[in-house]
């Protein structure tokens, strides 16, 4: 095969075959096709565009240039969930112990934050003694026993993915929607999951600014997983606020903990049933939407799921006093309120300047190997429609080194603006897309 005539036919808008796609990721993973050439290609595909056949064929050459993770000795459909990326997601956190409450295996790979999102390894580990560091076979009898764990990612999954990514960063051919969707589809298919949900966001704090574009990845992820045979589906929501109320490490943990006992914000709660409710339907052991919610509600009023989240962090050697006590889990030196100068409705929160703040307090890391303080963080008092007094807080920031704290609070007060009219609240679930279609709520 000839890479060069590989590009060309690409570049003139013609399809590839499941032979090409497979010789070009991988002759890239192993250092025979440079740099030059797959970036050449990727720019070909940002302009020509993939058919749902070559995004599958380039998503599971993906995952074979790598280890897979292998769940099969785990009983029952192994759903998994995966996020696009936002700002203050707690809903991984509250979703693990109320599906796996519910009787459906959780076996989840997780990553650490970067940037202005946060990683759920890092939440988790603002629990004392919490261990994301598990081999596989312990992470196998962990949810044979318990229905649940959560394992940081140490295995070699999707290296093809990792470099072409990288590739693209420098390139100008990340948005490219084919180019997304294998990305993603690629790291959980190599994890193991036999069904997958996706919460794909869309505003502000998203990777999609817009709604159609999310809509647009949504359905050629749902493809992947109709062509590869992992039942996909995806929940499209709003991402133009923070989801929830707190930003930061074990704040966002204190978060998930209220929501599993039902005094969680409105829609935190409202995704994680949602999305909650996908899992159990894939997972074949509920049949109708209204069933599968239902007892995910129940969960939450019965204290089987904050029961689950106890057996979930002792499992994993957490302290599960933290639980039992709130106030253990987020003491810092010091709480700021960041007070409004004027009176109004709130029109907007730009939720990727709130991530952004959070990370300037110490929450996030800008690079790779920088530490973080699981302590510090922002809880917002408003979110968008609400109405603030003067003077009256917008967020209470939790800070333990006071360098950062005069540009944070002017940061956030220029992120959160607001008006004299009336504002109505985004819609927070913005449409279903399964293989049958886009369902609008
Ligand atoms: N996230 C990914 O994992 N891959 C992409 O290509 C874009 C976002
Ligand atoms: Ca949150």
């Amino acid at each position: 095969m000839n890479t060069v005539e590989i590009i060309r036919k690409k570049r003139d808008g013609h399809e590839l075959t499941t032979a090409e796609i497979q010789y070009l990721i991988e002759g890239y993973a192993n250092e025979m096709i440079p740099d030059y050439q797959m970036a050449a290609w990727a720019m070909a595909v940002y302009y020509q565009g993939m058919t749902s056949r070559e995004t599958a064929d380039l998503t599971m050459a993906m995952v074979k240039s790598g280890d897979q993770v292998d769940l099969s000795s785990i009983q029952g459909k192994k759903v998994d969930k995966h996020s696009t990326g936002g700002v203050g997601d707690t809903t991984t956190l509250v979703l693990a112990p109320l599906v796996a409450a519910a009787g459906v295996p959780v076996a989840k790979l997780s990553g650490r934050g970067l940037g202005h999102t946060g990683g759920t390894v890092d939440k988790l580990e603002s629990i004392r003694g919490f261990s994301t560091e598990l081999s596989t076979p312990e992470f196998v009898d962990l949810v044979n026993e318990h229905q649940i764990a959560v394992m940081g990612q140490t295995a070699d999954l999707t290296p093809a993915d990792k470099k072409l990514y990288a590739l693209r960063d420098v390139t100008a051919t990340v948005d490219s929607i084919p180019l997304i969707a294998s990305s993603i589809m690629s790291k959980k298919i190599a994890a193991g999951a036999d069904a997958i949900v996706l919460d794909v966001k869309t505003g502000d704090g998203a990777f999609m600014k817009e709604e159609a574009d999310a809509i647009r990845l949504a359905k050629a992820m749902v493809e992947i997983g109709q062509h590869v045979g992992r039942e996909t589906v995806a929940v499209v929501s709003d991402m133009s606020q923070p989801l929830g109320l707190a930003i930061g490490n074990a704040i966002e943990i204190k978060e998930a903990i209220e929501t599993l006992q039902g005094k969680g914000p409105q829609d935190l709660t409202e995704l994680s049933l949602v999305l909650g409710t996908q899992m159990l339907l894939l997972s074949g052991k509920y049949e109708t939407t209204e069933e599968a919610r239902q007892k995910l509600e129940q969960c939450i009023r019965d204290g089987s799921a904050l029961e689950k989240l106890k057996v979930f962090i002792s499992g994993q050697h957490g302290d599960v006093t933290s639980v039992e006590n709130l106030e253990k889990l987020s003491q810092t030196e010091q709480q700021t309120p960041v007070l409004s100068e004027k009176a109004g409705y709130v029109e907007s929160i730009q939720a990727e300047e709130i991530g952004l703040c959070a990370m300037k307090l110490g929450a996030g890391r800008a690079t790779k190997d920088d530490e973080i303080d699981h302590q510090v963080g922002i809880i917002l008092h408003k979110k968008v429609g609400d109405y603030v007094e003067m003077g009256e807080p917008l967020a209470t920031l939790f800070v333990n080194r006071k360098r950062e704290l005069a540009e944070v609070k002017q940061r956030l007060l220029g992120a959160i603006h607001l008006t004299d009219q009336e504002v109505l609240a985004p819609t927070l679930i913005r449409c279903l897309v399964t293989p049958k279609g886009v369902l609008r709520f």
